[in-house]
């Protein structure tokens, strides 16, 4: 089976994990990610100052607060999880121009107007790189950039790390790592070239790595 039509075939672990769970892992001691999260989702606003956005996988909104209105007048946010949708609502009724779309990003075409930086963050390491990564590419419009966060290997931790929220070990099953250096060779085959690249140690022994590519 191709690894696209795995994805396409296969019903989502995301739909069975409560935000709450999520949340809770990412935020245990032993994981400390959301915050983390949160600060590479600014470093990338700030860098590409988009006037709009879109967030592929927004869980329940982590990081939208560092999207500055003043300047993206339009944010998109996707999820498969449609209760991670109702929970991105409720929290942020203030912004304007928020549009949120439940879609799987492994299956389905995205059907969106292109915007101007598409943020992918701990999102291909769940959904592949097939149509995921079409859809991300096809959303970027003309002069626009792609982040894309990563995890990347560790030598103490496993992919999802162990803690007491139960259900995110069935994530275990689906979760790749994805190299940057395969990312970045195989954006730039695609005119997406590397503009800037962050490491950022976590408590926990992993790391993130961050990469901004512009559509040339
Ligand atoms: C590890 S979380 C990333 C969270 C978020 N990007 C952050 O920075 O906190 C992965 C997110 O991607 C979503 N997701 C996983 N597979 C997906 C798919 N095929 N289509 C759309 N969303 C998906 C999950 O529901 C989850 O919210």
């Amino acid at each position: 089976m191709s690894s696209e039509s795995y994805y396409e075939l296969m019903p989502s672990p995301w739909l069975q994990v409560p935000l709450e769970d999520y949340e809770g892992h990412m935020n245990d001691p032993a994981v400390q990610q959301l915050a983390a999260l949160a600060d590479l989702f600014g470093e990338a606003f700030h860098y590409c100052q988009p006037p709009s956005v879109a967030i592929f996988g927004i869980a329940g909104g982590n990081g939208l607060d560092r999207a500055d209105p003043r300047i993206a007048r339009r944010i998109v946010g996707l999820d498969i999880n449609p209760t991670y949708l109702d929970r991105v609502r409720e929290r942020f009724p203030h912004v304007e121009g928020l549009e949120l779309h439940c879609m799987d990003l492994a299956g389905q075409p995205i059907t969106f107007l292109p915007v101007h930086l598409v943020h992918a963050a701990l999102v291909f390491e769940h959904a592949g790189t097939g149509r995921c990564l079409d859809n991300a590419l096809a959303a970027v419009s003309p002069g626009g950039s792609l982040s894309v966060v990563l995890q990347l290997p560790s030598a103490v931790e496993s992919g999802v790390s162990k803690t007491s929220f139960a259900s995110l070990q069935s994530l275990s099953a689906d979760f790749a790592m994805i190299d940057p250096v395969w990312l970045t060779n195989t954006l730039a085959g695609r005119n997406f070239r590397l503009a800037q690249e962050t490491r950022r140690a976590l408590p926990s022994g992993k790391a993130f790595w961050l990469g901004i590519f512009g559509r040339n």
